[in-house]
């Protein structure tokens, strides 16, 4: 394993997923520490080939170590898959894994501000160079969106008091560190999850919303499909419920292909095909591996394969 800052979750799974063969082309795309790439490179032969992305700086830097002449290693959002694989001069590729999500380096970095566990600037940007960070949202969305964001992607049932709180506290002051925001939630709530952090939910919202994590996810999802080799596997390890959500869902309407809209006498060979079949049920990681790393708790593992439709 590269880097035991970081412990890949269902690693065996996974890349058992992936059925690798000796000569075949790869893409991890969330590299991280690059857990999962270092098990891709073990099962490759001299002539295949990884290329591994990841959007967050740190990430690359960490991965820059590895210096396997196999692997390429490039900084980019997933979501711009297809403009990264036609770059280096590739169509088509037989494996593509996802394991989204933050890594445990950007949650135990105090620097980065994704944890209310230090105080620290509040930023949250996996990529620290593009877009607006978490105090920068703060300080101008409106109060209906603090909360629509809190709600939605926290499934926190009091987001419109803590938005309240939020326009409320920034009128005497910037909410700038990972501590204030902690200690204004915490005032607001008057009632706490059990072993949870007032301010866990928040949090989560807000760096999901802040890194565009489901549109990403949104987008990457049909990129991989387009770039697979028929027989070439996906697999995506998602930790929250609105990801598995869209995993699942993509997957299922990608193995049924185009339905015929009820009651319409449509030609079934007019409707577009489906181009994925699903590979075994969604997976969860072992007893053994969440008491040995508890982030594994809420992984989910959906694998699909490329279908030959011209078939
Ligand atoms: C759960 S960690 C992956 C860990 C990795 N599998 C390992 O074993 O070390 C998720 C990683 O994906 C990256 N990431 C998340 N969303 C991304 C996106 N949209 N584009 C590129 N990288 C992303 C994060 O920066 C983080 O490093």
């Amino acid at each position: 394993m590269m880097d035991a800052a970081h412990v890949p979750v269902l690693a065996q799974e996974a890349v058992a997923a992936l059925a690798i063969i000796d000569d075949g082309v790869y893409v991890d795309a969330t590299f991280g520490r690059g857990g999962h790439s270092c098990l891709i490179l073990e099962q490759l032969g001299s002539k295949g080939r990884l290329i591994a992305l990841d959007r967050d700086p740190d990430a690359i830097e960490a991965g820059a170590a590895l210096r396997d002449a196999r692997m390429t290693l490039v900084h980019s959002a997933f979501s711009r898959l297809g403009e990264v694989l036609g770059g280096l001069g590739l169509t088509q590729v037989n494996g593509i894994l996802l394991d989204i999500g933050v890594s445990s380096p950007q949650l135990d970095d105090a620097t980065r501000g994704f944890s209310f566990r230090f105080d620290a600037p509040l930023d949250m940007r996996m990529d620290p160079g593009s877009g607006l960070s978490a105090a920068d949202w703060l300080a101008a969305a409106t109060e209906g969106e603090i909360s629509e964001v809190i709600r939605t992607y926290g499934e926190e049932r009091f987001a419109k008091s803590i938005a309240r709180a939020i326009v409320a506290a920034r009128q005497e002051e910037a909410i700038s560190s990972t501590a204030q925001l902690a200690s204004l939630i915490a005032g607001t709530l008057k009632w706490r999850e059990p072993g949870q952090h007032p301010a866990t939910r928040s949090f989560q919202a807000i760096r999901i919303y802040i890194n565009r994590e489901l549109e990403e996810l949104s987008q990457v999802l049909p990129q991989c499909v387009d770039f697979l080799k028929p027989g070439g596997r996906l697999a995506v390890i998602s930790f929250h419920s609105l990801e598995d959500r869209i995993v699942k869902r993509y997957m299922r309407d990608e193995s049924q292909g185009e339905q015929a809209p009820r009651r319409l006498p449509i030609r079934a060979a007019l409707l577009k095909p489906g181009r994925l079949k699903l590979v075994g049920r969604a997976q969860h990681a072992s007893d053994v591996e969440v008491t040995a790393n508890p982030r594994a708790r809420s992984a989910v593992l959906r694998v699909a394969e490329k279908m030959d439709v011209a078939a």
